[in-house]
């Protein structure tokens, strides 16, 4: 240990001056200690065993998961990748849903909301790289873990190599190849990296690895035109299809992470053990010639059905798990490094899995509203703006994870040190990282000073609750050198007359920092204490509220707090240059066009914005493109105040809306025609989960091409008049629900429960006159495809609708019909894809669209008058808007009652159509959502929109339905972001064919 710090030293010693071009030599790959790397087929996007280089330039990939399927507004992607962009990450990894696709076998569609195009031009335009992950399979908590329906017929086992399967993947593989190859960067598009399949890591019942198939999607992906790199997501670090492994290795190893896990159950609880020490360590025996690559970080959880809510999760994976974990993996040294989620977004249109309801918010840093109030936002935007300004940190030597009496005396706080040729990094955590403490401490670091104690003015270091903190040593700020900073480094900036330094500490923290300098020429404020020593001026306080500024030549260091530093924004001006502004809620982006300064930014509240480093030839301000008044603040910043006056937002009262509403269930209604069903006649299934069957033909849903939302079914029989009861077994995933009707007569549902993915059931039938026709009406919710996250099972092929059925004590032959949405696989709506409307009648019908045919409607008091008995109730309205939506960033939700007694009521489901996009299912009984953000541009903020409720009431008595409304719910903002265009999709027309 002794030995390593020494060396250390040796090494701080001999090479103090920083010079970040000196870092942009092109790598010379052929040098990496471990095998030798295939032969790159461009020479972009090269890597030695530390990082990425882009054209030449080293850099770390700091990057946030954000699903484009999940956000169906082609123009707040946007939005949301500057608001990445604002946090100083670099890149976004997108997963691409298949299920979306290709909807029928062979027939890829992405156009409107499913256009990859425009979301990569999109990307590029606001400058942030692309990781594509376009599966075939990708998880990520879709439906079928983003495999297609159709995909329960293929024989084969799924994610192996057997012929039939592979042979599904080609026709989605070559065509979205095809589109991410034209954006790569090659091309002069964003795309850096590719990642084939998702997690190819487990197998059970069949041969793994299976490096046929991983070589497979390799070679699709090369196919189709993909010369990027191939990196991998390895569930957990186990080197598997690490580069040398052979057939089917990728090019860049990766590992996920998500070390709290997913349940929300105890937020304040981290569990023991579950702070990974050994990464760095594993990374160097796995693959020790590509850089330390984690595709997917825990930046949040998913929550399913009956959950805890995503405010619990957020209270989970908060700013602190950041600020520990995060930091933790800068210790291990990760240079690739990708967030899941940045956003999370919306499972609208049933693109979700069972195990998760409509909200994918995911507790990311960016809320599904899009908003960044959260302070895990903040704190993200401190880490990674510190990353971008410290390209030391990319080829610092991870030592030993948190080492322990090396660095600081005692053994509260463990250290990890990154020893960089100049600059090294000290990783500072709780020895029991779960620790809730207080600690104070001091350091004993390695400089070029020699060994320092640090603070050597006095005092001592403080470690509050759930923190870790990164110091510096030997640390380059353009021109100057700190020999050390206990401080946290926001950012630094060298401007023309200038060179601005920012740091922050946790509130009353004693901090200190050296700047070596043997210049006593500094002005300071009283508040600060001062020394020079040993070649270095040292700089001790303690950390208020107020910032100080202290100045040794031309080096401002800017000494804030960190709520204060949350406030501060770095955007760019070039690829080589920035400002700092201080304050505004957001602020995206920053132009100078001739002598003007044009800032972009969103505000919700009065601020004041103080613009640091405006360049000499700038003397004009803009704020969202409106000329400013600004006043030069004693530093020479620009200051300029905003004001916020909040709007009066005039949102509809839902409940006074007219109304009409129609019933969704004429299926049951006497003398109902199905003569156009579909007659269920298989008599055996593709789908080898389930063999053999237990019914004469297959009742699965997806045997017959219906792959999303509810299923109806009609059994017909002649009654022996022996049937007593009907047992029914039906399956639609967790927290699904049945219900099922003789003819007319209700006889009982499956009201569901969360943790039920399949349900039996015995009803009584009333008394049946032998020889007469009856019909068995059952509605079956189909919650989404199971996830096929293990090889092998197959668990995609988890049957949807009825799995089994006896009409006890009778051998009536009963002739089965099903119904899904219209057409199947030859789905109706093209514009909003193949998974967005079900099987219920107003679907197949095409009513949950604008504009649907009223006149068959009647009037009606909208979702609150509630069933009087069990069936499915659609209401429709008209819902104008009018909302000041150019300047304003205003959320609405769509909010139901939360009663989930049944006492006032029965159980009952909602589905939420918003100009015919299903943005919210709604369980009363097993929640946890009950409030459905709705974007604009699905929402027409100014003009008429077309809202549709259809409410499922599953009991005898019917069920209330005790609260529907529209709110703003959160702070309007005030915005810079683009104008928002409202999403253009069909509304009704009659269907052909439809019934
Ligand atoms: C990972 C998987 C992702 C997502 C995540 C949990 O294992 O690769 O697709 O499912 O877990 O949110």
């Amino acid at each position: 240990m002794r030995l390593l710090s020494t060396l250390a030293v040796a090494l701080l010693t001999t090479s103090q001056s920083c010079d970040a071009i000196a870092l942009r030599g092109r790598p010379n790959t052929l040098l990496s200690t471990g095998p030798t790397p295939r032969a790159l087929l461009q020479d972009t996007v090269t890597w030695d065993e530390h990082s990425l280089f882009i054209d030449g330039e080293r850099l770390m990939i700091f990057s946030g998961e954000f699903h484009p399927f999940r956000l169906p507004v082609p123009s707040l992607w946007t939005d949301v990748l500057e608001k990445v962009k604002a946090l100083g990450l670099n890149a976004v990894s997108i997963y691409i849903d298949w299920a979306q696709l290709e909807g029928k076998p062979g027939e890829f569609r992405a156009e409107g909301v499913f256009d990859y195009d425009a979301f990569l031009d999109a990307a590029k335009q606001v400058g942030l790289y692309v990781i594509a992950r376009p599966g075939p399979y990708i998880n990520a908590e879709a439906s079928g873990g983003g495999f297609p329906g159709w995909l329960q017929r293929v024989k084969g086992h799924l994610r192996t190599n057997d012929s039939d399967y592979l042979a599904a993947t080609d026709n989605y593989i070559a065509s979205i190849g095809k589109i991410i190859a034209k954006h790569q960067i090659t091309n002069g598009g964003p795309v850096i990296l590719y990642q084939p399949e998702n997690e190819y890591s487990g197998a059970v019942g069949v041969p793994f690895p299976n490096a046929d198939y991983m070589q497979y999607v390799e070679d699709q992906a090369r196919k189709a035109g993909i010369v990027v790199p191939l990196v991998s997501n390895d569930a957990s670090a186990g080197g598997r299809n690490a580069p040398g492994t052979g057939k089917g290795e990728v090019d860049i190893y990766g590992h996920d992470g998500y070390p709290l896990g997913f349940d929300c159950a105890n937020p304040n609880t981290w569990p023991a053990k579950a702070l990974p020490t050994n990464w760095h360590v594993t990374h160097e025996n796995q693959s020790p010639s590509t850089p330390y690559t984690i595709p997917e970080f825990q930046g949040g959880s998913f929550d399913p059905w009956g959950g805890w809510g995503f405010d619990q999760c957020l209270q989970l994976i908060n700013h602190g798990q950041e600020r520990v974990f995060y930091k933790n993996n800068y210790a291990a040294g990760v240079t690739i490094f990708n967030l899941y989620m940045i956003f999370g977004g919306t499972n609208w249109g049933n693109l979700g899995h069972p195990g998760g309801y409509t909200s994918y918010d995911y507790a990311a840093p960016i809320a599904e509203d899009r908003s960044v109030a959260r302070e895990k936002y903040s704190e993200l935007k401190l880490e990674a703006q510190f990353l971008k300004v410290s390209p030391g940190y990319l080829t610092a030597t991870p030592g030993n994870a948190s080492v322990t009496g090396l660095y600081s005396p005692g053994t509260a706080v463990s250290i990890t040190a990154l020893i960089g040729t100049h600059d090294s990094f000290f990783v500072v955590r709780h020895t029991d990282y779960q620790s809730t403490d207080s600690t104070t401490y001091t350091l004993n670091l390695p400089t070029s000073a020699g060994n320092t104690t640090i603070p050597q003015l006095g005092g001592f270091l403080t470690l509050g609750r759930r923190d870790s903190k990164i110091h510096v040593t030997d640390y380059p700020v353009g021109d100057y050198s700190l020999l050390y900073s206990t401080a946290e480094i926001f950012t630094w900036k060298k401007f023309e007359d200038r060179t601005v330094l920012v740091v922050y500490g946790g509130p009353n923290e004693q901090h200190e920092l050296a700047i070596k300098s043997s210049s006593t020429n500094w002005k300071t404020d009283c508040s600060l204490t001062v020394a020079a020593k040993n070649g270095s001026v040292v700089v001790n306080w303690q950390t208020t509220g107020k910032r100080r500024i202290f100045q040794l030549g031309d080096l401002h260091v800017y000494i804030v707090d960190r709520n204060s530093a949350y406030k501060y924004w770095v955007p760019e001006l070039s690829s080589s240059s920035s400002v700092i502004v201080n304050g505004g809620y957001l602020i995206r982006s920053a132009l100078v066009s001739g002598s003007t300064l044009n800032l972009r930014g969103d505000f919700n509240s009065t601020s004041t914005i103080e613009i640091i480093g405006v360049p000499k030839e700038v003397s004009t301000l803009k704020i969202n493109d409106v000329a400013w008044l600004y006043e030069k603040n004693t530093q020479g910043n620009w200051e300029s105040a905003v004001p916020y006056i909040k709007p009066t937002l005039p949102v509809p009262v839902l409940s006074k809306l007219d109304w009409k509403s129609i019933d969704s269930l004429p299926e049951i209604k006497p003398g109902y025609d199905d003569s156009k069903w579909v007659v269920a006649d298989h008599k055996t299934t593709n789908n080898t989960f389930v063999q053999p069957l237990r019914t004469p033909t297959s009742l699965f849903a997806s045997d017959y091409g219906f792959h999303t939302g509810a299923l109806l079914y009609r059994g017909h029989f002649t009654a022996s008049g022996a049937e007593k009861t009907i047992y029914l077994s039906t399956q639609g995933g967790s927290a699904f629900g049945s219900s099922a009707w003789l003819n007319s007569t209700f006889l009982g549902s499956w009201t569901g429960t969360d943790a039920s993915s399949a349900a039996n059931a015995t009803y009584t039938l009333p008394n049946l006159t032998p020889g007469t026709p009856y019909v068995v009406t059952v509605l079956v919710d189909n919650m989404g495809l199971d996830e096929n996250w293990v090889v092998g099972p197959d668990e995609m092929k988890h049957a949807r609708g009825i799995l089994d059925y006896d009409l006890v004590d009778s051998n009536a032959l009963v002739t089965w019909k099903l119904t899904g949405n219209l057409g199947g696989e030859e789905y109706a709506d093209k514009t909003r894809g193949p998974l967005n409307e079900g099987g219920l009648y107003v679907e197949r019908q095409g009513y949950h669209l604008p504009d649907p045919p009223l006149q068959q409607f009647s009037p009606s008091a909208g979702p609150t008058s509630g069933l009087p008995q069990p069936g499915v109730t659609f209401y429709a309205a008209k819902l104008p808007l009018s909302l000041p939506s150019d300047t304003w960033d205003i959320p609405l939700s769509f909010v139901f009652d939360n009663t989930t007694s049944t006492s006032s009521g029965g159980a009952y489901r909602a589905w939420l159509y918003v100009n015919g996009f299903q943005f919210g299912r709604y369980v009363s009984n097993v929640g946890p959502q009950t409030v459905f953000p709705v974007p604009e541009g699905i929402l027409d903020y100014n003009g008429d929109n077309w809202i549709g409720v259809a409410v499922w009431a599953l009991e005898a008595g019917g069920a209330e339905v005790p609260g529907f409304e529209l709110r703003v719910a959160g702070t309007p903002v005030l915005t810079g972001r683009g104008k928002v265009e409202v999403v253009g999709a069909p509304g009704w027309v009659v269907r052909e064919g439809v019934y």
